[in-house]
């Protein structure tokens, strides 16, 4: 074991189990560690990296930022945020925006948006309806929030608020909506809960349904947005505008930043209802224009449908191959690979030891998220990888 490892033990709280490799370097699809081992990177960062590791623009982007001014209060006005929030308003359906600095803080945020959509015009309507399986962060209401048990129980009682139905059921949707409810709130394709793709016409009969009951529909892009599905933002592939989407992950390609938007309807904060201290920061948002732009500008969401679904394909290959492997899903680069037993964790190691980095996404099965910008060429590297790694694993 390395000093950085038992340095890690020593000074950290214990909340990720880490694969046993200390990185000390990145570009494009590739990674090093500190004995200059290369690595293919298909975890991205867990879908964050979407140019890749220190993409030249986002590079300049945020050095020539650092030199200018990379801090405010939002008392002030400041170029970068503006930019950067046009972009996005330009390129979704939505009109309005407000940054914060991850995942969660933009679902908090959304949520606080619906709540107050529903004090205002839905007789102070606040319960909001989410799924089971869903991930939506880790901040007590987001925990409640997300479907999952195993993230809620070490943390009972949770805010109230939130009623977790079946994902890709609309009847349970109609069935939970009551005049307390002010909104629903879904991941398009349900990314940490296990690449769950929803029936193509699930999210538009949400989408009728609230437009039925006027609740709103929250989508938390965060996971699926800029470009990860194929296109700029999945609701896009799924005929169904949000009233409010969140996004971060891979808005900046690795600086920490979060994202709520919303349709002017719901945009009903008023000033002091709202806030954050780094939220829209210059240093963020020069990282961020910069990544959209490029994404936008080179249509990164084409390459990431492209090179997807010759990753499936390839790996539809290596489930014929291995009878142990009994699914692929995904879209995009968004994709999991599915064992019929708890392998997961083999899979992740054998592949390290060959140079391919992969997401242990449950105990049986696998995630593949990596930058946006990989190539053909760099998906057959790891197929190639892969296929080793299973084949010593059978
Ligand atoms: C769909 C979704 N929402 C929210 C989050 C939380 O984001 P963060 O870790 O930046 O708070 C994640 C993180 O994995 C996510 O996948």
């Amino acid at each position: 074991m390395s000093n950085w490892q038992e340095l890690e033990h020593k000074y950290f709280m214990s909340t990720v189990e880490r694969v046993p490799v200390t990185l000390v370097r990145g570009q494009g699809a590739r990674v090093w560690d500190e004995d200059g081992r290369e690595y293919l990177d298909f975890v991205g960062g867990w879908a964050v990296n979407s140019l890749g590791h220190c993409h030249p623009v986002v590079a300049k982007a945020v050095a020539e930022q650092a030199q200018t001014l990379i801090q405010t209060s939002n008392q002030f006005y400041t170029i970068p945020q503006i930019h950067l929030a046009e972009l996005l308003v330009q390129n979704s359906c939505l009109d309005k925006v407000f940054f914060c600095n991850s995942g969660a803080e933009a679902n908090e945020g959304a949520v606080k948006l619906a709540r107050r959509y529903g004090k205002l015009h839905l007789n102070g309507a606040y319960e909001v309806i989410t799924a089971m399986g869903s991930f939506h962060g880790r901040t007590l209401a987001m925990v409640a929030a997300s479907g999952q048990s195993k993230f809620q129980q070490p943390y009972v009682p949770l805010p109230v608020g939130f009623i977790n139905v079946e994902y890709n059921n609309i009847e349970a949707i109609k069935a939970a909506t009551t005049n307390k409810t002010c909104a629903v709130m879904l991941e398009p394709v349900e990314g940490e809960g296990g690449v769950n793709l929803p029936d193509d016409n699930y999210l538009a009969a949400v989408r009728a349904w609230c437009d039925q009951t006027g609740i709103l529909l929250i989508l938390d892009e965060i996971q699926t947005g800029i470009g990860r599905m194929g296109t700029l933002f999945a609701y896009e592939q799924y005929g169904a505008e949000p009233d409010i989407m969140t996004l971060a992950k891979g808005l900046a390609s690795g600086v920490p930043i979060g994202a709520i938007l919303a349709k002017e309807r719901a945009s009903v904060f008023t000033p002091g209802e709202h806030g954050s201290t780094f939220g829209g920061n210059p240093l963020a948002c020069a990282a961020g224009y910069a990544t959209l732009k490029f994404i936008i500008d080179n249509d990164i969401a084409g390459n990431a449908k492209k090179v997807g679904q010759y990753l499936v394909t390839g790996l539809e290959g290596l489930r014929q191959k291995f009878q142990f492997v009994t699914d692929v899903r995904g879209r995009g680069l968004l994709v999991a690979m599915e064992f019929s037993s708890d392998i997961a964790q083999s899979v992740v190691m054998t592949c390290l030891d060959r140079g391919l980095l992969v997401n242990r996404l449950k105990p049986n099965a696998v995630r593949f998220i990596p930058p946006l910008i990989i190539s053909n060429d760099e998906v057959d590297e790891a197929l190639g990888i892969l296929d080793v790694a299973l084949s010593s694993i059978s």
